[in-house]
């Protein structure tokens, strides 16, 4: 089932989202569908609350960049009540978009190297590292469940200049090519 995405200035955005016990109705078709929902409209990462439900699941898949970074050619993965528990490397821009805020891409700085520990969707435990590209994007679907969004993290200046765009978009006023939704 492919899900509409929530949209920019819907409350589940900004919400604190919930562990889930290994019980959790439904998880294996969720995990399933979060992906279908993802490749659907084109995205390499999604969070659970962009789907509406505010509880720590986000699914990744950038496999299609394995040909330009070989070490993203099997990164195919759910990530399930996940801690970053560190952050070092370098601190490193690099242009981000999100399908949540839809129509902008904008340069994030992020830490280069992370350690998360997490279970997957059979509840096996993994506590790993990651750099580069794969960090990046597991930052930004990590902060989905603590009610961040990629745009917060913009320099005052550039959170200005965008200022009138957001407020639009919280209003409905966006485009995006796959299904969305707005709930305040
Ligand atoms: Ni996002």
């Amino acid at each position: 089932m492919i899900y509409p995405i929530y949209v920019y200035g819907s409350s589940v955005l900004r919400k604190v989202a919930e562990n889930i016990a290994p019980d959790y109705p439904g998880l294996q078709q969720l995990v399933k569908d979060m992906f279908e929902t993802m490749y659907s409209s084109d995205g390499v990462g999604l969070a659970a609350p962009q789907i509406g439900k505010s509880i720590r699941i986000f699914v990744i898949d950038a496999t299609m960049y394995g040909d330009e970074y070989p070490e993203l050619a099997d990164f195919k993965k759910a990530f399930i009540n996940a801690e970053i528990y560190e952050r070092d490397g370098e601190e490193v821009s690099m242009g981000e978009g999100c399908l949540s805020v839809p129509g902008l891409n904008e340069n994030v700085v992020r830490p280069s190297r992370i350690r998360i520990r997490y279970v997957d969707e059979q509840f096996v435990a993994h506590d790993e590292v990651y750099e580069g590209y794969a960090a990046r994007v597991i930052q930004h679907e990590y902060d989905h469940l603590d009610g961040k969004l990629y745009v917060d993290h913009l320099s005052p200046l550039r959170k200005t200049l965008l200022r009138n765009k957001l407020a639009a978009m919280a209003k409905g006023k966006y485009k995006a090519s796959y299904k969305t939704k707005l709930v305040k």
